[in-house]
């Protein structure tokens, strides 16, 4: 896939490594003045969910950003991989849980593994978008998440199959993502149509992010809160 893992380890480590990569927030965002470090423990050349992708980084930031928002809210993360937004959000004090594809053991033990490293007591869950397995009829999120999920055109109706499902078992919820639109298309747009839903906000990824930050990462990523179109709903 197009667009290159987020950077920012700790130390140059040679390639099939894992490695733990620091991410700062708050302050000037830097190794020595920081309000908040999340450490990431990634490995290049497993699966997707094994490291952190540029939309991670900015939706990370943004929850940062918005951390009076977070707190005390109930946060679903979708597809999240190593979790970077979530353990922020966990982190302001969100009520957390972290889903991934149900079968894939290798990226949820790592998410286990990521929040004990980080002390953060997140809910960890398997959660294959469009399956309905019963554990997603019990969740209630304030806020649902989601970084770089809209990257394989045949999930994307499984994605917003659960997004939709989400938002309508849990009244004024809003999904959260950012996307790294590598196509040219508008995908999002004719999503949000297709499945009766709106867009709330829409951000350039860039226009808030730190410009440390944005040196090392590329690409057209949008953050985009959706919520139900209420008349538009089937
Ligand atoms: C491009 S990675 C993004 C990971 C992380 N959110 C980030 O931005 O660093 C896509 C993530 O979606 C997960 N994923 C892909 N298909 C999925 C599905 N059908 N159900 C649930 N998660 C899925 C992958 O395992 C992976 O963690």
């Amino acid at each position: 896939m197009e667009g290159a893992p987020s950077g920012g380890r700790s130390a140059a480590a040679p390639a099939r490594m894992t490695t733990v990569s620091r991410h700062y927030f708050g302050g000037s965002t830097s190794e020595s003045d920081h309000d908040l470090r999340v450490d990431i423990i990634e490995n290049i050349e497993e699966d997707y969910g094994m490291f952190v992708w540029p939309c991670s980084v900015i939706l990370a930031e943004y929850v940062w950003q918005q951390r009076s928002r977070f707190s005390g809210s109930r946060v679903v993360e979708l597809g999240a991989g190593t979790s970077l937004p979530g353990l922020v959000a966990a982190k302001v004090g969100a009520d957390v849980t972290l889903t991934d594809i149900a079968h894939n053991t290798e990226v949820l033990n790592n998410i286990r593994k990521i929040c004990a490293l980080n002390d953060a007591n997140c809910t960890v869950l398997g959660l294959t978008w469009g399956d309905w397995d019963e554990p997603i009829f019990d969740l209630r999120p304030d806020i649902i998440l989601g970084a770089d999920v809209l990257y394989d055109s045949a999930n994307f109706d499984n994605l917003f199959a659960t997004v939709s499902f989400l938002l309508e078992n849990s009244p004024g919820s809003v999904f959260i993502t950012t996307y790294h639109n590598r196509s040219g298309h508008h995908l999002i747009e004719f999503l949000m149509v297709k499945w009766g839903l709106k867009c709330l906000k829409l951000l350039d990824g860039f226009s808030f992010l730190p410009s440390c930050k944005a040196a090392s990462l590329q690409g057209n990523i949008q953050l985009v809160e959706i919520g139900l179109d209420k008349d538009n709903h089937k």
